[in-house]
């Protein structure tokens, strides 16, 4: 299986990259960033550029996959509906329509959050603007299109958040992070668990088109 990875130098990302790259079935990883990842491997290429909102340039390099993991994403903190919007909603939009015009047979999986309002109607500015950009790309003509809304992900394996304030966040967090796993077991998974559950979904589908947490978790064998 061939696989093209957005966001590849995030945490999410990060933790996608890692699982990829230890599955045996996956024979290449393409990271499409505006930034090289740190990883050097074998099966792994990278594919740099300015401006992800548009693949034109890159093209000739994006045929022949079989998956997408799009991993990238930007906090809608202090910044304006408009900003938050043109990377999540046309960014992502932009560069899944180069993919599925390229790609006619690709799975492709976006990483949403728990809480995305597939009505767009909802009072939560976020919530709304990733609900759109999932009914959007329900209707790209991809072989499948699965949306997967995480809640809180625990990093694992030296993975971190280019966020700086998630930084923070879960610095201050990790003490708690077992008593919240007990708690809200639901609402609590890992970079490893997301990145084998895309994994496996692009592999195998999934009954339903949007996962969340439990899902998610639910997914590993
Ligand atoms: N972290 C969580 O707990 C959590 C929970 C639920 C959902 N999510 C969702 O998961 C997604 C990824 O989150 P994350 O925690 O991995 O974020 P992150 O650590 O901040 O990483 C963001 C990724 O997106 C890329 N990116 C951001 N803006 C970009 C732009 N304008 N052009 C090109 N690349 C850009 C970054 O690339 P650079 O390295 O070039 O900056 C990086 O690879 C987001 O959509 C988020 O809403 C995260």
């Amino acid at each position: 299986m061939r696989v093209i990875l957005f966001g590849a130098t995030g945490m999410v990302g990060q933790g996608v990259l890692r699982e990829c790259l230890l599955d045996p079935e996956i024979t290449q990883v393409a990271c499409v960033g505006r930034s090289a990842t740190s990883q050097r491997h074998e099966k792994g290429r990278e594919i740099v550029l300015g401006n992800l909102a548009d693949l034109s340039a890159v093209e000739d390099q994006l045929q022949g996959y079989d998956a997408c993991f799009f991993c990238l994403g930007i906090s809608s903190m202090g910044i304006t509906e408009a900003d938050y919007r043109r990377i999540t909603y046309d960014l992502t939009l932009s560069a899944a329509k180069t993919l599925a015009n390229l790609n006619p047979g690709m799975t492709f999986i976006y990483v949403s959050g728990a809480g995305t309002d597939s009505t767009e109607r909802g009072r939560s500015m976020w919530a709304r603007v990733k609900g759109e950009t999932e009914n959007a790309l329900l209707r790209l003509p991809f072989k499948a299109a699965y949306l997967f809304r995480p809640g809180f992900i625990q990093p694992l394996h030296g993975v971190t958040s280019k966020t700086r304030a998630y930084r923070i966040m879960y610095a201050a967090l990790w003490p708690l992070i077992p008593a919240l796993k007990a708690l809200l077991p639901r609402y609590v998974t890992t970079t490893e668990q997301l990145g084998r559950a895309m994994i496996q979904v692009a592999k195998q589908g999934a009954p339903q088109p949007v996962l969340e947490s439990k899902d998610i978790n639910d997914l590993q064998t």
